[in-house]
């Protein structure tokens, strides 16, 4: 049977690294708060590279770590919510950069479940025999839409790129998936919106309050804790196996207590639950593939390694998948 497997992994985050205490001279906040709320102690944002170059550079590593020639790449899936432009997509941009002429490329949005979203997509194309490859890469610059006057939001996010190079292979792989939205709660977690100014009539694009992020913290915790924990309990149902059989749980890199909750209630050893968001924040679509790539880079997985992908975001959105390494 074919499946989707990872092959390589990569990340490029932007250089200038933001503490806890650099943001409590903007904002009346502190070290202490941010990090009993969050576990989150500081971030990298960006000192004007824009999601592009962070794309282009994780896409870069995953091609190299996989030794693939430009003209062997077959697609190229972005999620983000924080591209350059509305178009060209990212992954045009990454087209162009890398040299990849036999490549479709383009972008999904599914906000912090887009790495999970653009992987299913791909899944679907390699499975069927479509393609036989893809580059899959999250990427954010979230600190160009975040009000950076507001403590409640500009604490949270981070900027950053993580991405893996994946293959069909008669081994490992995707073993299941589960994807889901809600979109009547919607409102609860916003960013980017864009007003209808025009030559016709009195509104300004600048003058568009909406267009940074937005958060109901609250809402957003109940709906991620009960959310992460049923989709995690399906998928394992999906293929017959038990939380026993998992070697790690890769979740968004959100809060550390959504973490704790979904493993209380999940019943799961904490140990398996990789965390990193105290040196990157919530980087968004980025977050998954990231934290990937460092237990990649640090030798933590090895062959036959069951382990969840699982994320939750605007939309709302979520997305769980098993893959077998
Ligand atoms: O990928 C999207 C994912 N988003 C999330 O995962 C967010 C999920 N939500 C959360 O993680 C939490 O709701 C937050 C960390 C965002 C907030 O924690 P909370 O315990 O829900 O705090 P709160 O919003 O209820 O605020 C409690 C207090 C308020 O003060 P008062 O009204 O009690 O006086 C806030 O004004 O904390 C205050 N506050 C802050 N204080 C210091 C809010 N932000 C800050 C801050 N520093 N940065």
């Amino acid at each position: 049977m074919i499946r989707t497997k990872i092959i390589a992994t990569g990340a490029c985050v932007p250089e200038q690294v933001i503490t806890n205490e650099d943001l409590s001279k903007i904002v009346d906040t502190s070290d202490e708060w941010i990090t009993t709320r969050t576990g989150i102690k500081e971030r990298h944002i960006s000192k004007g590279e824009n999601t592009s170059v962070l794309a282009i550079g994780t896409a870069k590593m995953v091609m190299e770590r996989a030794k693939v020639a430009p003209e062997d790449v077959d697609l190229v899936i972005v999620a983000s919510v924080t591209p350059d432009y509305g178009t060209p997509t990212l992954g045009c941009m990454i087209q162009k950069e890398l040299g990849l002429v036999n490549a479709v490329a383009f972008d999904v949005v599914a906000a912090c479940s887009g790495f999970m979203f653009a992987m299913s997509v791909a899944d679907k194309y390699i499975k069927t025999g479509v393609y036989r490859n893809a580059i899959i890469i999250g990427a954010e610059t979230l600190s160009k839409i975040i009000n950076w006057e507001d403590r409640a939001t500009c604490v949270l996010f981070g900027d950053g790129s993580g991405g893996a190079f994946v293959e069909a292979s008669e081994e490992g792989g995707i073993l299941a998936e589960e994807l889901g939205s809600k979109g009547e709660l919607w409102e609860i977690l916003t960013e980017g919106h864009i007003n209808c100014a025009n030559a016709f009539n009195d509104l300004k694009i600048e003058d568009d309050p909406e267009y940074f992020v937005h958060m109901d913290g609250r809402s957003v915790f109940k709906f991620a804790t009960k959310t992460v924990v049923k989709s995690v309990a399906n998928v394992l149902e999906k293929v017959g196996l038990t939380k026993e059989d998992i070697n790690y749980v890769v979740p968004h890199q959100a809060n550390s207590r959504i973490i704790d909750v979904v493993a209380d209630k999940l019943d799961m050893d904490r140990d398996k639950f990789y965390m990193n968001m105290d040196r990157y924040g919530n980087t968004s679509s980025a977050s998954v593939p990231m934290a990937l790539n460092e237990m990649n880079e640090k030798g933590m997985i090895k062959r036959g390694d069951k382990i969840l992908l699982t994320g939750f975001g605007g939309g709302m959105t979520w997305g769980t998948m098993l893959i077998e390494w």
